[in-house]
């Protein structure tokens, strides 16, 4: 089942807590939470209050994008506010597998994440860890960026990984993803679409969101 994940990055922070009701009530099936520190990509956005704030407005699992250095310093804090899935850029962490234990042991689904330029050969030794495993689709920081065609590969290659190893892990695609680029994500064995402008500047949420998940569930 292919499931839509706007990112809360492109909503108004000014009625932030109408634009995720919005969307679970569109059809959404995660809410894609980017955290930026300034120093791992050149933006600053939310942090755990944001988080914490937002968990008794929704019913749907809150997947946080870590896109900070020293993630381990903040894991716990994370989790305590209210994240149903932690994921961390492999290029942030020097003990990535220390790091994915660590949000384990706070009961929270593990993803890592690998920027355009990331090959996929570094998960090779951590995909039976992790419960997910994210392909930034644009170099990380910022909505509304063109979706990177050469990911499609690599989306293909953990997609084969995977299956050689039989997991059931989530394939997640962050940046640039559309109705059209949303297709070829899926084709290349993605089952988890990050949207951010794609439904957010759409007036009609719903409808953004049934158009990005195409026919693929039906
Ligand atoms: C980019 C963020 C994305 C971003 C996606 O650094 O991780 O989640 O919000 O925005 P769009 O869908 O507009 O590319
Ligand atoms: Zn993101």
């Amino acid at each position: 089942m292919i499931k839509i994940a706007p990112s809360i990055l492109s909503a108004d922070f000014s009625k932030l807590g109408e634009d995720i009701k919005e969307v679970e009530l569109g059809g959404a099936d995660y809410i894609h939470v980017d955290v930026m520190d300034g120093h791992f990509v050149p933006n600053i956005t939310i942090g755990p209050l944001v988080v914490e704030a937002i968990r008794p407005i929704t019913n749907l699992p809150l997947d946080v994008h870590l896109m900070i250095e020293n993630p381990d310093q903040f894991i716990p804090q994370f989790a305590k506010a209210g994240a149903d899935i932690l994921s961390v850029h492999v290029e942030a962490c020097t003990h990535l597998h220390r790091t994915v234990h660590l949000i384990k042991d706070y009961g929270v689904r593990a993803g890592i994440v690998l920027n355009p330029a990331t090959p996929v050969e570094v998960i090779e030794p951590i995909i039976e860890d992790v419960d997910l495993v994210l392909l930034m689709t644009v170099n990380p920081g910022f909505g509304g960026q063109r979706f990177i065609e050469s990911v499609l590969t690599k989306i293909k290659k953990v997609s084969e990984l995977a299956k050689s190893r039989n997991l059931t892990i989530d394939i997640e695609v962050d940046g640039g993803v559309n109705f059209t680029t949303a297709k070829k994500c899926v084709e290349a064995g993605a089952n988890v679409l990050v949207a951010g402008s794609a439904i957010y500047n759409e007036i009609d949420r719903a409808k953004a969101i049934a158009e990005i998940r195409g026919d693929f569930n039906k």
